[in-house]
């Protein structure tokens, strides 16, 4: 079953609490605080540097006056994108994350995070952004909150601006129903968990490439270029979409 916003939002001040670095990049060996700050947002000026080479190839006259983070965590693509636009906005469904991404803040009020628990993006107006960014971000909602985001960032994206994100695309498969009793125990013992969030987790979902293309087109969008390579054939097989309003 998978998690309710309530639920995910639960789970990521959790993880803000505890460990907020490795809740973002869970690399082997970072866990239990062991990210260096520079090390760790180094990792998102490499990130945003190579994803921006590839947008402005497709979309050279993109303006840079505002981006938007979507699902920002602590801020490591957010600070990035400061060193390309005028001004970055950062959403997130944790506050906690949010109190450790305005702690790391280094751009003033050149850079501003937004807490948004809600479903949909309205409390940005039609095309407010000359780009809309986010990474491993809808790969953790159930397929009904991503579809509408999805739709939100081409509504919320500015004519001639650019939309770029990332999900995965490969199978994940649901939970086979058994009566093993250790599995009974598994499933009822995730689920207690998945209310109290007593260990924070964090879900993965996916979307088959044609859907998210389907749903691009419906909101008014286009694809501009789909990159599809990585993880092929595992389950973590993950496209990221460069699309603008049509
Ligand atoms: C794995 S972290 C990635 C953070 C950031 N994108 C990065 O690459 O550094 C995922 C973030 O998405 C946030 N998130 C999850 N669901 C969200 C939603 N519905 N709206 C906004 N943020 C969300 C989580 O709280 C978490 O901070």
């Amino acid at each position: 079953m998978a998690m309710r916003l309530w639920q995910v939002r639960r789970h990521l001040d959790s993880f803000a609490r505890k460990d907020p670095f490795w809740a973002v990049l869970t690399t082997d060996g970072k866990e239990a605080n062991r990210w260096k700050i520079e090390e760790f947002f180094a990792s998102g000026l490499n990130e945003v540097d190579a994803a921006l080479a590839k947008v402005r190839v497709r979309l050279p006259t993109m303006d840079r006056r505002h981006a938007l983070d979507f699902g920002c965590g602590v801020g490591r693509i957010s600070q990035a994108l400061a060193r390309h636009f005028d001004h970055v906005t950062g959403v997130d469904i944790s506050a906690e994350m949010l109190v450790q991404a305005r702690h790391h803040n280094r751009h003033g009020d050149r850079v501003d995070y937004q807490h948004n628990a809600a479903e949909h993006l309205g409390r940005f107006a039609d095309g407010t952004f000359d780009l809309v960014f986010s990474v491993i971000t809808l790969q953790h909602l159930a397929p009904e909150y991503s579809r509408r985001y999805i739709a939100e960032f081409l509504r919320i994206c500015a004519p001639g601006g650019a939309v770029y994100f990332q999900l995965t695309a490969g199978t994940v498969r649901p939970a086979r129903r058994s009566w093993y009793p250790p599995t009974v125990a598994k499933n009822i013992w995730r689920r207690i968990n998945a209310y109290l969030a007593l260990y924070p987790t964090m879900e993965m979902n996916s979307l088959p490439r044609a859907e998210v293309e389907a749903i691009v087109r419906a909101a008014g969008g286009e694809i501009v270029w789909v990159d599809d390579s990585h993880g092929a054939g595992t389950a973590f097989e993950s496209c990221v979409y460069l699309a603008r309003r049509a």
